[in-house]
């Protein structure tokens, strides 16, 4: 079965007690339960979490065979450069999501390096942000022309 990929960044690993005024009560078990609902029964679901850039970097490159991607690449969206190269080379469409409004708070995450290598950026929904991404990537792959990569 074809697979998606679920790729959160830094400190998403404690979600569900990390600030929950700002990222809300969901787990990333939660998260990876209700993607995993949202793009079955065609897909698979490939969840990964990793609080280091390195093992990030890792991570994209095992999965360059997936149809497509959620990605929430936690603050290094501010300046991971080497996780924002690794996703240049991804050949697959991939979605952004950022639990928060980031453009809500501090100024330091107003700009993403990653966003513009995305087929799209949703932020701002909490948890259900990656529902939205999920529906949005499966719309994506049913629709993009034959022979795309
Ligand atoms: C976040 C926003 C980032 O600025 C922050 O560093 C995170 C979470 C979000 O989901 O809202 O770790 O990506």
């Amino acid at each position: 079965m074809p697979e998606i990929l679920l790729l959160n960044g830094p400190n998403l690993g404690i979600l569900g007690r990390r600030q929950v005024h700002v990222y809300g009560t969901d787990t990333l078990a939660d998260i990876e339960r209700a993607v995993a609902d949202e793009i079955a029964p065609e897909y698979k679901l490939a969840g990964v979490q990793r609080d280091g850039e390195g093992e990030l970097i890792g991570a994209v490159q095992d999965h360059y065979h997936v149809a497509g991607a959620i990605v929430n690449p936690g603050a290094l969206m501010i300046a991971g450069w080497g996780l924002r190269d690794a996703l240049e080379s991804f050949p697959a469409p991939w979605i952004e999501v950022h639990l928060s409004n980031v453009w809500a708070r501090e100024s330091f995450r107003h700009e993403s390096i990653t966003a513009a290598l995305s087929a799209g950026v949703i932020a701002g929904f909490g948890a259900h942000g990656y529902r939205l991404a999920a529906k949005a990537l499966l719309h994506i792959l049913a629709t993009r022309p034959a022979g795309s990569p």
